[in-house]
């Protein structure tokens, strides 16, 4: 059986953790999600416009307000009320952005089918129970439609994982370990902070299967690389180059 921690200790670290976690957000939500995050999104997501969307999950709501600027109409759900704040502050009145209060483990407010297109952004990794929340975005879909999803890559971001630099040869090489644990773990964010998130670590396997007996067939996956023009604005982005730090599924009901 995985380790888990109560679900209240997890929204605890969140709340606590919210006001530092968006400080550097900007309307592209930060430069990794500008550079890595968003291109694949918005790559997989369909036409918006008019549409029923989802964003589960959603912080302070930046993904939120550029899918209701493209025309969406947009359900926003959060289980951090220190969270919801944030987003409710930054968001105009004329963006108009339904956000809630939820579990994505469990949104039995909201009625089944109702949706277009469901879009989670570094969730699912956070989450005690991703078959239920799997299970729970299945059943608000309407048929047919999709749910893309980005996650932290497990096979490269794993507990224990980071950059080792080898001063002798001038080389740093990326360290995994603890691929196969199933379970919780802490995360320090920013790396150099003393505040611990709750992290969840399944093998891709364990996603895969996931997936499939949630009843989605998996229509497209993306493991982000910066793009050529993003390594000139950012040239930091380099070290993506040699393994993905996330991956970004595309399913359909
Ligand atoms: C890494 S942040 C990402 C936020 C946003 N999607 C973005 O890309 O900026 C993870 C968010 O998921 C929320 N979250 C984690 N588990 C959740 C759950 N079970 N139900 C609802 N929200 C959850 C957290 O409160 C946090 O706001």
């Amino acid at each position: 059986m995985a380790r888990k921690v109560p679900t209240e200790e997890a929204i605890k670290r969140w709340d606590q953790h919210a006001e530092r976690f968006t400080a550097n957000y900007d309307e592209h939500g930060g430069i990794h999600r500008e550079v890595l995050l968003n291109p694949a999104i918005f790559s997989l997501l369909e036409e918006v416009k008019g549409k029923r969307l989802l964003d589960a999950g959603c912080g302070e709501g930046y993904l939120s307000r550029i899918l209701a600027q493209k025309g969406a109409i947009v359900t926003a759900v959060d289980y951090s009320e220190k969270m919801l704040e944030i987003a409710r502050e930054r968001t105009y009145e004329e963006v108009p952005i339904q956000y809630e209060h939820g579990n994505c483990e469990k949104l039995d407010f909201l009625v089944d089918e109702q949706f277009d297109c469901i879009v989670s952004n570094m969730v699912l990794q956070d989450l005690a129970d991703y078959k239920a929340a799997l299970s729970e975005m299945y059943r608000l879909l309407k048929p047919n439609s999709t749910f893309i999803f980005s996650i932290l890559h497990p096979c490269f971001v794993t507990p224990n994982s980071g950059w080792i630099r080898n001063e002798r040869l001038d080389q740093q090489y990326w360290k995994v370990q603890r691929y196969f644990y199933e379970g919780v773990y802490d995360q320090k964010l920013p790396l150099d902070s003393d505040d611990k998130i709750v992290f969840y670590h399944r093998t891709l396997t364990s996603y895969m299967k996931a997936i499939i007996q949630a009843g989605f067939s998996i229509e497209d996956v993306i493991e982000p690389m910066p793009s050529k023009e993003m390594l000139i604005k950012y040239p930091q982005f380099e070290e993506d180059l040699h393994c993905a730090d996330f991956i970004v599924f595309k399913l359909r009901k």
